[in-house]
């Protein structure tokens, strides 16, 4: 094990579990200080869509470094504006402002502060199993007791309701909502696809109460789902969207969009000091360039929908369920889901946890078709041998 390996644990809040030294990689492919291979299946957590060292992110970041590593915000520049005007162009047309940050908390901090801000209320409307972030009013948000517990009192004025269940979801909005906030698919909380129903219900509610409908796709966004965003699906268009993860091929970036009205409602302030650098907003649009030239939501699609084939074989007396959309994938196992984790490791295939019982499949959207072929055997190999 070499000097810099994980023997030192000086990192706070790292992990227990056996840490593997990473020290390069290549799409889908990541190598250890050994120079054993392995696959990402879920290494770089959704953030590594593109691959873990894509040629076009690294070049726009070299590229821009050389003319400018960073600018405040309070000054125009001209790759922050192509990349604002490339991601609007992307979306619906109600949508007009983007606030830039650097992480996907920060950008759950954004929305709730200009949901409360533009409507005046102060109740925020969240799902069970939901996952918004670890800062004090994302981890409000957040529904898993364990995570918040140690860190209260959080934030006041957050209720949580049974995720696709509309009813209660109409009894929680009311005139004092200032935010339904959702995850079109729950990412952390197991990966939980929202019902159509759910998600127009949410819709009709708040504009029933005059509340504002969040969508988070910190995970989902940016092609996972299949689609370039997971609400393009059912074509439910929030108020403010919640992007990060992978929005700039890796690079730290968030972004809350939301529309001319809201924006002009907003009273109060809000900055970030390294939000829309200038070499995150090339890597932003090197991304969003590279998503929308390669056809990668297709292509989540099609390799997601080859994934259920596949996973439908694993025996019914190990798996509770098989969920998912496009590249976002939950196997929920009748028990833990850490051996078969560890197991696969053992493989050379690195996939992560949604909660204790799922594995949980989020591999960059450009892993090639052989090695996702392997990755799913090795499932069903793991499954079965276990
Ligand atoms: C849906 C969702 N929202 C917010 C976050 C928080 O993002 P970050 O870890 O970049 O702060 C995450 C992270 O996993 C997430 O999955």
């Amino acid at each position: 094990m070499s000097p810099s390996g994980p023997a030192r644990n000086v990192e706070f809040g790292a992990s227990e579990h056996v840490r593997l030294n990473l020290v390069r990689g290549e799409n889908a492919r990541l190598w250890d200080d050994q120079g054993r291979a392995y696959v990402d299946l879920g290494a770089t957590h959704g953030a590594g869509s593109l691959g873990a060292a894509n040629p076009e992110i690294a070049a726009a970041v070299a590229d821009q470094g050389r003319e400018m590593v960073y600018l405040g915000s309070g000054y125009a520049n001209p790759v922050r504006t192509r990349f604002l005007e490339r991601l609007l162009s992307l979306l619906p047309g109600s949508f007009a402002r983007v606030f830039l940050s650097n992480s996907g908390t920060e950008a759950i901090e954004a929305a709730l502060k200009i949901a409360r801000s533009s409507t005046g209320r102060t109740k925020i409307v969240a799902a069970m199993r939901g996952f918004h972030g670890r800062t004090m009013g994302s981890l409000s948000a957040t529904w898993r007791r364990e995570l918040k517990e140690p860190f209260e009192p959080l934030v006041p004025g957050f209720v949580h309701v049974p995720f696709n269940d509309p009813r209660a979801l109409e009894s929680a909005v009311d005139e004092s909502t200032a935010l339904v906030l959702l995850e079109p698919v729950q990412g952390e909380g197991g990966v939980h696809v929202a019902t159509e129903e759910f998600l127009r219900a949410a819709r009709t509610f708040a504009d029933r109460s005059g509340a504002l409908l969040g969508f988070d796709e910190v995970q989902t966004g940016i092609g996972r789902t299949g689609r370039l965003f997971a609400f393009e699906r059912w074509g439910v268009v929030p108020d403010l969207l919640v992007l990060a993860k992978s929005l700039a091929g890796g690079v730290p970036i968030g972004a809350t969009v939301t529309t001319e009205e809201v924006a002009e409602r907003f009273r109060g302030s809000h900055h970030s000091t390294f939000g829309g650098n200038p070499l995150a907003c090339a890597a932003g649009l090197a991304a969003l360039n590279f998503t929308v030239r390669e056809r990668l939501p297709e292509r989540a699609e099609r390799l997601g929908a080859r994934a259920r084939e596949v996973l439908g074989g694993l025996p019914a007396e190990k798996i509770r369920e098989v969920r998912g959309l496009g590249l976002m994938i939950g196997v929920e196992f009748r028990g833990k889901a850490a051996p078969y984790l560890a197991a696969l490791q053992e493989r050379g295939f690195l996939a992560i946890s949604a909660g204790s019982t799922v594995v949980r499949l989020l591999p960059p959207l450009t892993i090639p078709e052989r090695e996702w072929e392997e990755g799913l055997a090795a499932l069903l190999e793991v499954v079965e041998s276990g």
